[in-house]
C-alpha cells in the first residue's frame, strides 16, 4: 500500500524546501495530499518564478518526475472537506515546509481556521508524525515557545539549517541535506545525502 503524506507549503521564505520534498517523494508510489497556504502561492511566485499554472505542471518544469504509481491530490487552503482534515482520514504523516511563524503560532495555539492549520491539529490528536520546518530568524520568545508547545504536543521541529559536512556545490545540495532528514523521519529511502559513517 502507498503511504500517504500530507504535505504543506506556507507563506515563508523558503519555498524550495517544499518543491525538493514533492520532487523526492513523487518519485516513489506514495500518495500526496498537497495544501498551499495563500502567501505559500504568493511566495512561490516571489521564490521560484511559479506563475499561476496548474501546480503539477510547474513541478513537472521544475524536473519532477512522477512515478507511475504515485499519486497528487491538491486541496485550497479553505476546503475543509479535504481527507486530511478529518481524524479518520489514515496517514503516514505531515510535513510543513517551509512553516510560517504564523501557521506555527496556529497550531501551538489550537486555532483551526485553515485546511493546514486543521491537519496539524489533527495530526497531534491522533498523534500521527508532524514536521514542521519553521523558517524565520532570529526568533523571538513567541516563536521560541510556540516551537516548545508544538513538540511537546508531538510535532518533530525541523529548522531548516543545512549542514556543510558533506560539501555541498549547489543551492539544491543545501536543501537536500535538509530534506533528507525529513525522508529519513517519514522512514521513506533516498540518496539525497550520504549517510555518515
Ligand atoms: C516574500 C515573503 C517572505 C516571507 N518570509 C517569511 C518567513 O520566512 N517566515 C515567516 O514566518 N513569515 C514570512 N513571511 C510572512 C508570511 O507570509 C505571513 O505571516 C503570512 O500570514 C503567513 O501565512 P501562512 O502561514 O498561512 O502561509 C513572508 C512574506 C513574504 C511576502
Amino acid at each position: 500500500m502507498n503511504k500517504k503524506i500530507i504535505v504543506a507549503i506556507c507563506g515563508a521564505s523558503g519555498s524550495i524546501y517544499g518543491i525538493r520534498l514533492l520532487k523526492a517523494l513523487l518519485n516513489n508510489p506514495v500518495n500526496i495530499y498537497l495544501i498551499i497556504s495563500n502567501t505559500g502561492y504568493k511566495v512561490l511566485e516571489h521564490e521560484t518564478g511559479y506563475t499561476g499554472e496548474s501546480f503539477s505542471s510547474f513541478l513537472k518544469d521544475k524536473g519532477v518526475v512522477i512515478h507511475n504509481d504515485a499519486d497528487l491530490n491538491i486541496y485550497e487552503q479553505d476546503d475543509f472537506f479535504a481527507p486530511p482534515a478529518s481524524g479518520s482520514f489514515k496517514n503516514d504523516g505531515m510535513v510543513i515546509a517551509p512553516c510560517s511563524m504564523k501557521t506555527l503560532a496556529s497550531i501551538a495555539s489550537g486555532v483551526a481556521d485553515n485546511l493546514i492549520h486543521r491537519a496539524a491539529d489533527v495530526s497531534l490528536k491522533e498523534k500521527r508524525p508532524l514536521i514542521l520546518l519553521p523558517r524565520e530568524t532570529p526568533l523571538s520568545i513567541i516563536h521560541l515557545k510556540n516551537m516548545y508547545t508544538a513538540a511537546k504536543a508531538g510535532a518533530t521541529i525541523m529548522p531548516p539549517s543545512p549542514s556543510f559536512y558533506c560539501n555541498p556545490k549547489t543551492i539544491s545540495d543545501l536543501v537536500d541535506t535538509v530534506i533528507a532528514r525529513v525522508l529519513d523521519h517519514l522512514k521513506i529511502k533516498h540518496d539525497l545525502v550520504k549517510e555518515w559513517g
